[in-house]
């Protein structure tokens, strides 16, 4: 795919008409394409009408003023559309719209201007809001030129499709700007090794035999050879916080790969920190983008474009947090059961819980090595505070029950470090509108559900391990 290859009038009448009919609700007029086809063709008005036997007069009054002011809307970008520089005006255009068509497109080892890009980058089949997001990132690559950059958040807050539409925007204000971009999924089956080795045969390097290090190496070398962006999305799924070697792997890579002065980046997507998976012995520069739901804003075009409607959809963008997976899902059930309507759904006050919400705490609660017994207990514990009408429980409280009511030894400073970590994962929160002096924690409504109807069993059977442990309570205290 390049951007060079040119465009026939054809297909830059269809792309206009496509604009045309978005932005005014109308199709062109044979007349007016008769127009833009000859003002392409460099002819003048009476040239244009003997070939296509419309009347000089109508083309030139009754035809060409309003094509002009159309056009002038549709495609001026500020500017007043004339005759005289149309093709101009067209060709710009229409390489704008052939580029990102090209962009949407874009499949396992495309060309996009001097760009190869690798990796299957996901779909955008629409995307609201995250103009600042986008705004931020585009900063810290181009002008701070930041070699390692990490996207957290939540389980489909949308951190996946936030890095596919930066490379979009990426590529298509300058396709020029990297050598390779090459995008990589992260899988439960996956190693920061296999992930060296893929990316190395990109560069047609084999080095499948070879030890960490000299893979880190050779990279690196490609890393100041060619400008290239890699993202590793879904870091987390490598990670095991309790690992201590693991991490030191993890920090080997980064260390390694960000240590020198090159124009490359890395962009990683994770649910857990940067800060938790590495061990952090050196010091290694990178910035962090810690996500959270859309703004109410764009939320609700979200939900008003896919048919929701009322003042009842603040509350729904409240309930889950301005979660774009957690909305859609809502959403869905919402025209499946509700007919659509936000106030009758909520007659049945119940909260939903969506696909990838679900999946990310079903791995924090059931695989080793996520969350500690402690960070669990915090978490039943304000689960059962919250179902019983208190909301916001100080953290004072918290240490007192905590310590009353598991009866173990756990010294603040544990039980900061826990809260802390907690709230960097976002599956605790703080009340932001408070304005309390002392600290309060509490659940978002999708966690709490999760906590209390415990689908898997991963919740109660890991309590229940606990206590049984340490011969302490009946794990019907907690739940
Ligand atoms: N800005 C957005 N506009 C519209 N929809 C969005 C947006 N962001 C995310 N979504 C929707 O939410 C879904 C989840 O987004 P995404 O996969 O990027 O989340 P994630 O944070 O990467 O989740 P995970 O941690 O599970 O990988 C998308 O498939 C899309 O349907
Ligand atoms: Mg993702």
């Amino acid at each position: 795919m390049t951007k060079d290859k040119s465009l026939s009038i054809e297909q830059i009448l269809e792309i206009l008409e496509a604009q045309v009919l978005e932005r005014t609700g109308r199709y062109l007029s044979k007349a007016e394409k008769a127009v833009i086809k000859g003002t392409w063709d460099n002819k003048e008005y009476s040239q244009i009408a003997s070939d296509s036997g419309y009347s000089l007069q109508y083309l030139q009054t009754g035809v060409g003023p309003q094509l002009w002011a159309t056009l002038t809307d549709v495609i001026g970008d500020g500017v007043q559309v004339k005759k005289t520089y149309l093709k101009n005006v067209l060709l710009k255009f229409a390489k704008k719209h052939y580029m990102k068509l090209e962009i949407s497109k874009l499949d396992n080892n495309s060309l996009v201007g001097k760009t190869k890009v690798y990796g299957r980058l996901p779909r955008i089949p629409y995307f609201y809001g995250r103009d600042e997001e986008i705004g931020d990132l585009k900063k810290q690559i181009k002008i701070s030129q930041e070699s390692c950059i990490a996207i957290t958040g939540v389980g489909g807050i949308g951190k996946t499709l936030l890095t596919a539409k930066l490379i979009e925007e990426i590529l298509f204000e300058n396709p020029n700007m990297y050598d390779y971009i090459i995008w990589n999924r992260i899988n439960r089956f996956s190693s920061i090794d296999e992930l060296l080795s893929e990316t190395l045969t990109i560069f047609n390097l084999h080095a499948i035999d070879e030890s960490l290090s000299t893979k880190i190496s050779l990279l690196l070398k490609q890393f100041h050879l060619h400008k290239c962006l890699l993202i590793i999305d879904g870091f987390e799924k490598l990670v095991q916080v309790d690992n201590y070697q693991k991490k030191l792997e993890y920090e080997d890579f980064f260390v390694g790969l960000t240590k020198e002065v090159h124009q490359s980046c890395i962009i990683l997507t994770s649910q857990i920190p940067l800060e938790e998976i590495t061990h952090l012995t050196t010091s290694f520069s990178f910035s962090s983008l810690h996500l959270e739901g859309l703004k109410e804003s764009s939320a609700m075009q979200m939900m008003h474009e896919k048919g929701l409607g009322g003042e009842k959809c603040r509350e729904l963008i409240e309930i889950y947090r301005g979660n774009p997976s957690e909305l859609e899902a809502v959403i869905n059930k919402i025209h499946r059961f509700f007919g659509g309507s936000v106030e009758r759904f909520f007659e049945y006050s119940t909260t939903m819980m969506g696909p990838q919400i679900q999946a990310m705490l079903h791995i924090q609660f059931g695989q080793p090595g996520f969350l500690s017994n402690l960070q669990k207990q915090i978490m039943v514990y304000l689960a059962h505070q919250m179902s019983q009408d208190c909301n916001d429980i100080p953290f004072s409280k918290i240490v007192d029950d905590l310590k009353e009511r598991l009866d173990i030894e756990v010294s603040i400073s544990e039980l900061i470090t826990a809260i802390d970590t907690l709230e960097q994962r976002s599956l605790i929160e703080t009340n932001k509108q408070s304005n309390q002096k002392e600290i309060s924690y509490r659940l978002q409504p999708v966690v709490k559900k999760y906590i209390l109807v415990d689908p898997l069993g991963l919740v109660n059977k890991e309590q229940y391990l606990v206590n049984k442990k340490q011969n302490k309570m009946a794990t019907s205290h907690f739940v």
